[in-house]
């Protein structure tokens, strides 16, 4: 049968077949749209580029890569298509932050949500095998849409999405990553590499964000202009720098202008930062606190907790998302994680080598460290003291 309805050989239940379609209608009249930013900018003919090498129509399964340096909008413009043909497919799933969900050991519920977004129901797994035994038996016959976000490594994609032959002709698998080495050895179609916005695109976007506008104040543009150069065309560090200029002097300006110019490596990072030292002392405290505890946790939850360090989680979080340090999606706090590894640094950077003089500590490794040290200074001391 076609419409994407799966027709088998032996004769099947009437009631079967209703439920199928039940199912296929439902997905079509209420699909699951991704929230997307509405300040997207040069997005049409990216869009139809990448659209073109999908082709959701053919009758094998097709890999399409999307590949790009971090913050340049690979998972926007996935997001933004899945959000376009997810219709077309018997079920979609969109696996946000692969990488993140890896290293945080969640690789289960990951398989799990594939399964329960396209299944509809939740399935317990008791390991990543069992995981992709259930795969390969719930979604072999189906033709699906799935999007593999921020991959790093091989053995991610094997246990999501691992051959070809797990799933229904017709299915759509679409992997974003900033390696595109990976992309060859998992053996994709097609690559698509997200560019850098031109000039016209990063003028527009900056404004949006620095003027509320698409054109500069007057007295701003020459200085606006230089900011734009500085981000090199990449959409967040556009944003970023945009909204944390919004509403400043022109002195400020010039001073966040002269700090870049002076700074011999000027890269992205270097231009995020910007955005961090124009922060007030308890908005920088919230921004190091979210970056190293709180990035996924619920706002709430986050609030009652800086409220009670007398953090104003009200305001800093709000003058946060002004600057577009952080978003809140579905009552979740998210940083982007090249903002999140500025955080870091910026912590790091007192002490490189010391964690136990960090004003925060987040990893488990420099934990042990810090403690570790913390131990031999106590020994040195009692030694010492003893002589
Ligand atoms: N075309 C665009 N116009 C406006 N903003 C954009 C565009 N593309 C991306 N952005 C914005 O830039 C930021 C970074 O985009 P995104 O998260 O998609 O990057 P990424 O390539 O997936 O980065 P990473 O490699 O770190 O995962 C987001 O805030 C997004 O909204
Ligand atoms: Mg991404």
């Amino acid at each position: 049968m076609g419409n994407g309805i799966e027709s088998e050989p032996w004769v099947r239940y009437e009631s079967k077949y209703i439920e199928e379609i039940a199912e296929v209608i439902r997905k079509k009249l209420d699909p699951k749209l991704l929230h997307v930013d509405d300040d997207i900018v040069g997005i049409d003919f990216r869009l139809k580029e990448l659209k073109s090498l999908i082709n959701s129509q053919l009758h094998d399964v097709r890999v399409v890569g999307i590949y790009g340096t971090g913050g340049i909008g690979k998972t926007t413009i996935a997001k933004i298509v899945y959000n376009e043909i997810q219709c077309e497919f018997n079920g979609a799933s969109f696996l946000e932050n692969v990488k993140e969900s890896f290293n945080k050991g969640c690789q289960l519920q990951l398989q799990q949500k594939l399964l329960q977004g396209i299944a509809g129901q939740k399935i317990e797994l008791s390991n990543i095998d069992d995981g992709i035994n259930m795969i390969k038996n719930t979604l072999g016959s189906k033709k699906v849409l799935i999007v593999t976000d921020d991959v790093d490594r091989r053995e991610q994609l094997e246990s999501l999405v691992g051959s070809r032959n797990w799933f229904g002709a017709g299915t759509t698998i679409i992997v974003t990553t900033r390696d595109q080495l990976l992309l060859r050895y998992y053996g994709v179609d097609v690559t698509y590499e997200v560019k850098k916005l031109d000039n016209v695109e990063a003028i527009e976007l900056f404004n949006k964000h620095a003027f509320k506008q698409n054109a500069p104040k007057e007295d701003y543009v020459t200085l606006s202009n230089s900011m734009v150069a500085y981000a090199q065309g990449l959409p967040l560090a556009l944003k970023v720098l945009g909204s944390s200029l919004h509403g400043m002097t022109i002195d400020e300006w010039k001073s966040a202008s002269n700090k870049l110019k002076n700074n011999p490596k000027k890269e992205i990072n270097d231009v995020l930062r910007i955005s961090y030292d124009m922060l007030d002392g308890s908005e920088k405290k919230v921004f190091l606190d979210i970056a190293c505890f709180f990035e996924g946790e619920d706002k709430a939850f986050v609030s009652k907790i800086l409220d009670g360090c007398n953090l104003h989680a009200t305001y800093n979080i709000r003058v946060l998302c002004d600057k577009c340090l952080i978003t809140i999606s579905d009552s979740m706090i998210q940083m982007h994680n090249l903002i999140q590894q500025m955080g870091w640094a910026i912590i790091r950077e007192e002490y490189p080598e010391d964690p136990s003089k960090w004003s925060r500590l987040w990893d488990l490794n420099d934990i042990y460290d810090a403690f570790s040290r913390q131990k031999q200074y106590k020994k040195t001391l009692e030694r010492e003291e003893a002589s």
